[in-house]
């Protein structure tokens, strides 16, 4: 039997609760295919600094380093938001990322045919809408150096290598070549010289995919054309902060923030995490919207573990369960009934065993 270590960070807020649901899933993934995975548990964000006064302790660093992926859930916790930035739950992720060095994060947003409804776009601006953001991870502004903070004035850096551009780009290109051949590099190269070089680097590696269309467009630009034409883009590549903002717009085109998965990759373990934060006002209250963890757990398996089958049955029935009106709060239409984080977990790995027997009958 296959067998894999998988690093469990369930982090903050409602981190714990959706992460539950997601290990529960793959636990039936792997009854279903004979996968074995071994899950370890450890502590990151708030959770961190409470267990060991650092938002990513010794423990969660050796941990994640010799797993094969890293399944996170969410940091953040208003208790530390005025905190100095090394006890900040955020500091944690950011320095979990440049330890794994997961440069490339890919999310991916996709309308569900069941929640065309649950979209404040109307109808017919979501047909079609099938785009990939390949956000740089692991520069840009939030890692740029000099930083600081005097009492009138603080500083943070913008800056970008081309060997930095050129690595993400590279990942933009390979996945448009399985998509519909189109990237969309967002800048604001009117303006800023590392969005000039960002320009230059991408156009330049363009030479080597005929295959592939490139346009560019500004980052004002594009946040315009997110929302009033977002079947237009296919794979959307940007730097680190523009591709922070472009993705919680784009999240709001499905329906629920709720929903979206992501995939870290580098050149070791990749790290998979729900787009959603730790929404302290939602923690505890089994209210939360697991899918995006559940579906983090199929990117997890697809690009994290190589294993697109087992994968495609998480896929399978998450929209199974959709389309059987399975809907928590944030999906709700009011008036309509809705299931709790737990109810919404026990469903998509019933319809995943379920697929399993309808298998061996
Ligand atoms: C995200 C989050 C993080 C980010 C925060 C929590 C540091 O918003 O993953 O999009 O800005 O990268
Ligand atoms: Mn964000």
């Amino acid at each position: 039997m296959k067998t894999f270590s998988i690093a469990v960070l369930p982090g903050d807020g409602i981190g714990p609760e959706v992460i539950a649901q997601a290990v529960r899933v793959l636990e039936a993934v792997g009854e279903r295919f004979e996968i074995r995975f071994v899950f370890e548990t450890l502590p990151i964000g708030a959770a961190g600094i409470v267990a060991a006064n650092e938002p990513l302790p010794p423990v969660t660093r050796d941990a994640v380093i010799q797993s094969d992926a890293v399944l996170l859930g969410a940091v953040g916790d208003p208790r530390f938001d005025t905190a100095p930035r090394n006890l900040r739950p955020e500091t944690g992720l950011l320095a979990l990322r440049k330890l794994l060095g997961v440069f490339a994060n890919l999310r991916p947003v996709a309308i569900h045919p069941a929640l065309v409804n649950a979209s404040p776009l109307k109808p017919d601006r979501l047909h079609g809408v099938d785009l990939l953001v390949v956000r740089e991870l692991t520069g840009g502004l939030y890692y740029g150096e000099p930083r600081g903070r005097r009492e009138t004035r603080a500083t943070n850096t913008l800056t970008y290598t081309a060997a930095e551009i050129e690595r993400v780009a590279k990942v933009a290109f390979e996945a448009a070549r399985t998509r519909r051949g189109l990237v969309t590099s967002v800048d604001k190269a009117n303006v800023l010289e590392v969005s000039q070089l960002w320009r230059e680097t991408v156009s330049e590696l363009a030479g080597e995919y005929p295959d592939v269309r490139l346009e560019h467009c500004y980052v004002d630009t594009a946040a315009m054309r997110l929302v009033s034409d977002p079947a237009s883009f296919d794979v959307v590549l940007t730097e680190n902060m523009f591709g922070d903002i472009l993705s919680d717009e784009a999240a709001v085109l499905v329906g629920s923030l709720g929903l979206l998965p992501s995939a870290s990759l580098g050149p070791g373990p990749g790290l998979f995490e729900p787009v959603h934060g730790s929404a302290p006002p939602l923690a505890g209250r089994d209210v939360a919207n697991p899918i995006g963890a559940i579906a983090t757990a199929a990117l997890l398996l697809r690009q994290g573990l190589h294993l697109p089958e087992a994968a495609g049955a998480i896929d399978d029935a998450i929209a199974l369960a959709l389309d059987s009106g399975a809907r928590t709060q944030d999906l709700a239409r009011p008036g309509e009934p809705s299931i709790g984080t737990r109810e919404m977990g026990t469903r998509i790995a019933d319809l995943i065993l379920a697929e399993a027997l309808e298998g061996l009958s």
